[in-house]
């Protein structure tokens, strides 16, 4: 079925100038950017975002970095659009991530790790309404 999920493409890319070879990673997949804005996170906007992992060691961290620089956030849509843009990211971890995927080429560790996908429909509803008005998503 046709889905839409959220992306991030996170400061350790940004500052790097990644957004177009990631896009590109993207595109070549069959994931359609339907919107995309770049802008740059307050901690707090970012604190918001992560709630769900306020309780982890690494929450103040990952809060810090993500509004660290410029971020690019993004709606991709296509068939399958979660699995298939979990799979083109790879595995959190760099380290783990399969050869070819985002991570693995682009990731610099586990915390900047390039990319955020969702990870089910119901959290890239609540992610897409975080970031996006319906009318900014031009499919
Ligand atoms: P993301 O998909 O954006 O969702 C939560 C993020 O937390 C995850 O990607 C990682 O970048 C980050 N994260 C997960 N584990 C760790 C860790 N051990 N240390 C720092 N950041 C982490």
């Amino acid at each position: 079925t046709l889905e839409r999920t959220f992306s991030i493409i996170k400061p350790d890319a940004t500052r790097r100038n990644l957004t177009g070879a990631i896009n590109a990673k993207f595109e070549a997949a069959g994931l359609r950017i339907v919107a995309q804005k770049r802008i740059h996170l307050t901690k707090a906007q970012a604190g918001v975002f992560y709630a769900v992992h306020a309780e982890r060691p690494f929450y103040d961290e990952l809060c810090e970095f993500m509004a660290s620089e410029p971020i690019v956030c993004q709606v991709l849509e296509g068939e399958g659009a979660i699995a298939k843009n979990r799979e083109v990211m790879g595995a959190t971890n760099p380290a783990d991530a399969a050869a070819g995927t985002i991570r693995a080429e682009f990731a610099e560790s586990v915390g900047e790790n390039s990319v955020h996908g969702s990870d089910a429909p119901d959290t890239a509803a609540i992610e897409i309404a975080y970031f996006f008005s319906g009318l900014e998503l031009v499919g």
